[in-house]
């Protein structure tokens, strides 16, 4: 028999949307529902056009399509939802704090602070808490400070539970993860709590792979494996530079150094840098942590991984403008992609952000193209920069629906997503339509050059 029957998790954004359709999905006799503050996205969750969910995943809208109605609940009614849960999942947004102490780095935790006192003034029923969100090591502290000094006198356990599925492979990540990490206090009712949430995850993840820490461990390894990841991007990266001085071939230095086993295959892409909306974000946090318990070389340590990000990003914009003979001013760059990778329509921190700001100081017209992303999208990434006004930005970026009027009659080519729909296009017909020469500069790895050379391009790419 089940311990809990009733979950309720707080934010249905690109984590809560999905790991809460794969419970709903896989545990059939629990009731999940997501509650959010945002009414528009919760309309477009409850969207009967499936193409239309707010989160575009591969595999996501057969799971919604499943669950959605039966035992899957989308509502803006979040006091009710608290209420009726055993269990609440807090699964908000943690962005970079913008404002005040730790600019530019900490955590913002007043949407975090928000949900711990909503529940608290809400729970007439003792309640376990889960952080499903990254949290700042300590955190639960200071959910459990709220909980116990605001609530009704009702019992509260905490469960740290982060999550490490990757957009684009969501719902994959969720159906079989390489493991599912629960932090809990080592007293009877941590113990009980975690076992409690262990028991909906092995519906249907092998026990081997559910793992029980102390809570601290569980919000720092979350912390730590995102800074070992995107310190992986970052390392080839560094290579990628290397190699393009040297004649060496950064995929093939990937390939030879991934085939070691002690240091696997997997996150050596080169590519013009890393976003999304955590990598950047959780190690600043880690790096603000460090820094206030006075660990300045440890903080400095993994702060290099950002610089060499933003570096990264930067020398691509500057490659483009040096290698059109040192102007793009009122020339036509089109961007093959705007997502931060393929099979997402997420567009935080995207790369392509970034190279579209630096060549819009240079006076370049851009065009871009994106098979998930549309206008509303680019353009508000843009002006949230705040690095010029929005009329500048209107005007100097346009956005198309059909990737052949993006190209034509462009300058050059960036790709700045790894779509797989961009290898398939017909090239010779890009390459007719365009300003001779005609450039393509490849910051995925995505294209053949070699055909592309064929054809008549002047291609250049990462670490080549
Ligand atoms: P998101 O911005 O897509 O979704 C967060 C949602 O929470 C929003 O819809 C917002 O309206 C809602 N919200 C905020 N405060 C609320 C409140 N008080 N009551 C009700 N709703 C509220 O964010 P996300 O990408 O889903 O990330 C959520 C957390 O998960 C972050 O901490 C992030 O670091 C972590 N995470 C994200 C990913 C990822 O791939 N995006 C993966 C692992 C972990
Ligand atoms: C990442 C982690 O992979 C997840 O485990 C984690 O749960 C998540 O962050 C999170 O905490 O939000 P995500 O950002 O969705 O997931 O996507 P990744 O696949 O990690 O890619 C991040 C960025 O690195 C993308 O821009 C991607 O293109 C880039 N990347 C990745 C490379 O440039 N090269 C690589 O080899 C791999």
């Amino acid at each position: 028999m089940s311990r809990v029957k009733n979950i309720c998790c707080i934010g249905a954004g690109y984590v809560g949307g999905p790991t809460m359709a794969v419970i709903a999905a896989k545990c059939p006799h629990i009731k999940v529902t997501i509650v959010d503050l945002n009414e528009a996205r919760i309309a477009a969750w409850n969207n009967e056009n499936l193409d239309n969910l707010p989160v575009y995943e591969p595999g996501l809208a057969d799971v919604v399509a499943q669950a959605r109605g039966r035992n899957l609940f989308f509502s803006t009614e979040v006091d009710k939802a608290i209420d009726e849960a055993e269990m609440i999942f807090i699964s908000v947004n943690t962005p970079t704090k913008t404002y005040g102490l730790g600019k530019g780095k900490a955590a913002d935790l007043k949407y975090i602070e928000l949900c711990a006192r909503q529940i608290a003034a809400v729970a007439k029923t003792d309640k376990i808490v889960v952080e499903k969100s990254t949290l700042p090591v300590r955190t639960a502290e200071a959910v459990r400070s709220i909980l116990d000094n605001t609530g009704n006198g009702v019992k509260f356990q905490i469960l740290s539970n982060p999550e490490f599925l990757a957009e684009g492979t969501a719902v994959e990540d969720l159906l079989s993860p390489d493991r599912v990490l629960i932090g809990g206090e080592t007293t009877e009712g941590g113990k009980e709590a975690m076992e409690a949430l262990a028991e909906v995850y092995a519906n249907w993840i092998p026990k081997e792979r559910i793992l029980t820490t102390n809570v601290w461990s569980s919000e720092l390894s979350k912390l730590t494996a995102n800074a070992f990841l995107a310190q992986r991007v970052s390392s080839i990266n560094a290579i990628s530079e290397l190699c393009e001085r040297t004649e060496a071939d950064v995929n093939e230095v990937a390939r030879a150094i991934g085939m070691d086993s002690r240091i696997g295959p997997k996150f050596l892409k080169a590519s013009v840098g890393f976003g999304g909306s955590c990598f950047q974000k959780d190690i600043l946090n880690l790096v603000y942590i460090a820094k206030s318990y006075g660990l300045d070389e440890v903080a400095d340590y993994w702060e290099q991984v950002c610089i060499m990000n933003d570096h990264q990003k930067r020398r691509f914009a500057a490659n483009i403008v040096k290698t059109l003979y040192n102007t793009v001013s009122g020339k036509k760059i089109a961007f093959l992609g705007w997502a931060f990778k393929k099979d997402t329509n997420d567009t935080r921190e995207s790369a392509a952000i970034y190279v579209a700001d630096d060549l819009l100081f240079e006076q370049a017209n851009i065009a871009v193209f994106d098979p998930k992303v549309e206008e509303p999208q680019v353009y508000s990434d843009l002006n949230y920069l705040n690095t010029r006004s929005k009329e500048e930005n209107a005007k100097g970026v346009s956005v198309y629906n059909d990737p052949y009027a993006a190209l034509e009659g462009a300058h050059a080519i960036a790709v700045l997503t790894e779509w797989d729909e961009f290898k398939e296009y017909d090239w010779q017909r890009i390459y007719d339509n365009m300003k001779k020469p005609a450039f393509v500069f490849d910051g995925r790895n995505l294209l053949d050059g070699d055909k592309l050379k064929e054809i008549g391009f002047v291609f250049q790419a990462i670490g080549k």
